[in-house]
């Protein structure tokens, strides 16, 4: 459970390339994820290559470090599987939490980079990668050795926590008028 608490984004990496059987371990996370009828709707594109995670670090003006990783994942639904996207993004969502902690377990940094619903980026990755019918580039994923400090946030909320029924928010009784 440590790998959950103390995972936080990794936004600089160290200039060495991840060990094959880390990659394998990544992806056997993603694939252990639950999906919606078990149809499983992901494809996931592993990229070493630099000139390639260079053309994909310009996709957003948050991925300029994509670059710098070791790794790049761009996690795709397969609407050839699943035709509804909304199910193929929470299952991909699945999917990718379980490789951001799986790698968090091997001391190897990441950072989810937003691509899907922004048309401009998923059009870029489609003109890079060039996609086949169906398969839709959700988002990206920076993998590598961190070469930053750690923050991790504390995130506990009680107010987000209802037990039995949803507890109004007297800060926020405007919003129910
Ligand atoms: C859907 C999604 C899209 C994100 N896109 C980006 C991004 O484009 N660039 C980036 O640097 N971080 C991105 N992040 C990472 C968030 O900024 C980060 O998870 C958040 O600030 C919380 O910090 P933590 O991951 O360290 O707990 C994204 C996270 C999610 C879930």
């Amino acid at each position: 459970m440590d790998y959950i608490f103390n995972r936080c984004s990794i936004r600089k990496f160290k200039d060495e390339p991840l060990k094959d059987d880390e990659i394998q371990k990544i992806l056997k996370a993603a694939f252990s994820a639950p999906s919606a009828r078990d149809l499983r709707p992901w494809q996931f594109i592993v990229i070493q290559n630099k000139e390639t995670l260079e053309k994909l670090s310009t996709v957003s003006p948050y991925a300029s470090f994509l670059k710098d990783a070791s790794m790049g994942m761009i996690v795709c639904a397969d609407t050839n599987i699943n035709p509804s996207l909304d199910y193929c993004q929470q299952d991909c969502a699945a999917a990718t939490e379980n490789m951001l902690i799986e790698a968090n377990a091997l001391s190897i940094g990441s950072c989810w980079l937003g691509v899907y619903p922004r048309e401009e980026r998923y059009l870029k990755v489609n003109e890079i990668m060039k996609l086949p019918k169906g398969i839709f580039p959700l988002w990206m994923i920076a993998f590598g050795y961190s070469d930053q400090k750690a923050v991790v946030k504390n995130k506990w909320d009680e107010s987000k926590i209802h037990y039995e029924k949803y507890k109004k928010n007297l800060l926020n009784q405007d919003a129910l008028i």
